[in-house]
C-alpha cells in the first residue's frame, strides 16, 4: 500500500515516483506489440494527424502539476504556488490547463503574456519574468494588472516607475538576484553563477532596494526575491542553498530597512526529468518535501515568518507527457562507418541535440516486437550537417516508412521550433481517455507565406 493523502481533492501519492523520473508518459502502454498513449494508438494518431507531430499526454501533464500542487499543500503550511514556466511549451490550451490544474504562470515576453490573456487565465496568477522587458510589455503587463513583476535590472526599474506612474498604479515587484549558486548542468542552461546576463548582483542588490524606498516608493512595492539556479537539475541540495541564502537577505533586508518584511520567495525552476535511462532526476514529491522543510526550518531558526514560497518548473512539468513522432524517410549506409536514417523533421521541431549535445531515447513504434539490430545516426531534413537529432542508438531494421516516436519531446521543443529552411511547424495534439485534441494546427506553406511582402517596385517586370 502507498500513503496516500489527499490535498482538496487532489490525490498527493507521497511515495510513488513522479513522473518526470519515467522515460514515458505515465499513460504509455504496449499492447499486443503495439504503443498507445492517452488511450489512443499511435498508428492511429500517425493516420490522423500525419508526422512529424508533437503528443501530449493530459494525465502526465495533471500528475505532475498535482505533484507540485499538491505537494506544496500538503507540506507548507504557509500560502504556496507553483508558478508553470510558459517558455517550456505554452499556447492557449496549455494555459487551460495550467488553470485547472491551479498553478500559476511564468511568463518572459509580451507573446507569452498575451496567450494567457486572450485564454483569460486569471491575472493574479501570471508573474512576468525576463531580463530586458520593453515598455510596451510592460504596459501590457501593468495595464492588465498581473500578479507580480520580477524586476531583472536597474533599466526595468525605472521603465516600471515610469508605466506605473503613466497609468497611476504602485506595482507589486520581486528583485530577481544571482545568488553564487553552481549547479551541475549544461552551461548553456545555468543561470545561479555569478557570471550571467539575468538578475541584479548580490552587491547591486542594496542599491536597488535603496531605490525603491525612496525614489520609486509611490509606483513599485518591493514584496519578494526571485532567484534560478538552472535548468535540468538533479540534485535538491542547491535549492536548500538558495533557500539559506534568500532568507537570510529576507532577513537583511529587514534590519536595514526598518522593519521591511518581504513576503514572496520564488525559487525558480530547474528539476530534471530522465531524457535517457542514465539520468536520475529527483522524485518531485520527496525534493519538494525537502525544499519546505528548510524553508520551515530555517524561517524558525532565525524568527522570519514563513514567505509565501513560489516555484517555477517548465521542463518537469510537461517534458515527460511529449513525444514527437516522425515517419523514416531516406536511408543512407556507409560502409563500414555508418547508416543514417532521416525522419520528416529535425532541428527545426528539436534543436536541443544541435544546441545542448540533448540525447533521446527513440523506439519504431511498428516494430517494437523486433529485437535491435542495428545502430543508426537518425538525423533531421534541415540543410545542415549539424541535424543530427539521435546519434548511434540501436534499433531493429530501420526502412522506409517506419514511425520513430521520440520521448521526453513535451518542452522545449515546440516552443523553440523554428521555420527553418521555410518547413512549416508540426502540429501539437493532447491525448487523454482515448481521444485526441489539437492544441496546434499543423501549419502550411501559407502559414510560413503569412508575413511575407513583396515590396512594389519589386513586382515590375525587369528592366
Ligand atoms: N524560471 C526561470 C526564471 C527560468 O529562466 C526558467 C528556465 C525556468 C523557470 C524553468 O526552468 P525549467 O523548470 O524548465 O528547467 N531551452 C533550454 C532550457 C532553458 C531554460 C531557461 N530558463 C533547454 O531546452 O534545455
Amino acid at each position: 500500500m502507498t500513503p496516500t493523502a489527499t490535498v482538496e481533492g487532489y490525490p498527493v501519492n507521497t511515495s510513488a515516483n513522479t513522473p518526470n523520473m519515467s522515460l514515458y508518459p505515465a499513460t504509455y502502454q504496449v499492447i499486443d506489440n503495439e504503443p498507445w498513449v492517452g488511450g489512443v494508438k499511435v498508428s492511429d494518431l500517425v493516420k490522423t494527424h500525419g508526422t512529424p507531430l508533437y503528443v501530449m499526454d493530459e494525465s502526465t501533464i495533471r500528475e505532475m502539476a498535482r505533484a507540485y500542487v499538491g505537494t506544496l499543500k500538503n507540506n507548507y503550511p504557509a500560502e504556496s504556488i507553483p508558478l508553470y514556466a510558459c517558455k517550456a511549451n505554452f499556447c492557449m490550451g496549455l494555459a487551460k490547463l495550467a488553470e485547472q490544474e491551479d498553478l500559476g504562470l511564468d511568463v518572459v515576453s509580451g507573446g507569452e503574456l498575451y496567450t494567457a490573456l486572450q485564454a483569460k487565465f486569471p491575472v493574479n496568477r501570471i508573474f512576468f519574468n525576463g531580463n530586458n522587458k520593453t515598455i510596451e510589455e510592460l504596459e501590457l503587463a501593468v495595464h492588465h494588472q498581473i500578479g507580480r513583476i520580477s524586476v531583472d535590472n536597474f533599466h526595468e526599474l525605472s521603465l516600471i516607475h515610469k508605466v506605473a506612474g503613466n497609468k497611476n498604479r504602485r506595482v507589486d515587484v520581486l528583485l530577481r538576484i544571482t545568488p553564487g549558486i553552481e549547479c551541475h548542468t549544461h552551461d548553456y542552461i545555468k543561470t545561479g553563477q555569478i557570471d550571467t546576463k539575468f538578475g541584479f548582483d548580490l552587491s547591486q542588490l542594496s542599491k536597488a532596494v535603496d531605490m525603491i524606498q525612496s525614489d520609486y516608493k509611490e509606483t513599485i512595492n518591493l514584496v519578494g526575491l526571485h532567484a534560478h539556479i538552472g535548468s535540468q537539475i538533479f540534485e535538491v541540495r542547491p535549492y536548500e542553498d538558495l533557500v539559506e541564502i534568500l532568507i537570510n537577505i529576507f532577513f537583511n533586508i529587514r534590519q536595514a530597512y526598518d522593519g521591511l518584511t518581504l513576503t514572496d520567495l520564488n525559487i525558480g525552476g530547474g528539476m530534471g526529468i530522465r531524457y535517457t535511462s542514465e539520468d536520475d532526476p529527483p522524485n518531485v514529491t520527496h525534493a519538494i518535501e525537502r525544499v519546505t522543510t528548510k524553508v520551515k526550518n530555517y524561517c524558525e531558526q532565525i524568527d522570519y515568518p514563513l514567505p509565501r514560497l513560489i516555484m517555477e518548473p517548465g521542463r518537469s512539468l510537461t517534458a515527460t507527457s511529449g513525444m514527437t513522432l516522425y515517419t523514416i524517410g531516406s536511408i543512407k549506409e556507409i560502409p563500414n562507418i555508418r547508416k543514417y536514417a532521416a525522419v520528416d523533421g529535425g532541428m527545426g521541431d528539436n534543436i536541443r541535440p544541435a544546441l545542448y549535445q540533448a540525447r533521446y531515447t527513440a523506439l519504431l513504434a511498428n516494430k517494437l516486437a523486433l529485437p535491435a539490430e542495428e545502430t543508426v545516426t537518425i538525423v533531421g531534413r534541415y540543410c545542415e550537417s549539424g541535424d543530427v537529432l539521435i546519434t548511434g542508438i540501436s534499433l531493429p531494421r530501420v526502412e522506409t516508412g517506419d514511425t520513430l516516436m521520440v520521448f521526453g519531446t513535451g518542452a522545449y521543443n515546440y516552443s523553440m521550433a523554428s521555420h527553418y529552411n521555410r518547413f512549416p511547424r508540426p502540429a501539437v495534439v493532447l491525448v487523454g481517455e482515448g481521444k485526441s485534441h489539437v492544441l496546434v494546427r499543423r501549419e502550411s506553406y501559407d502559414t510560413v507565406l503569412q508575413q511575407d511582402v513583396i515590396p512594389p517596385h519589386l513586382l515590375e517586370s525587369p528592366l
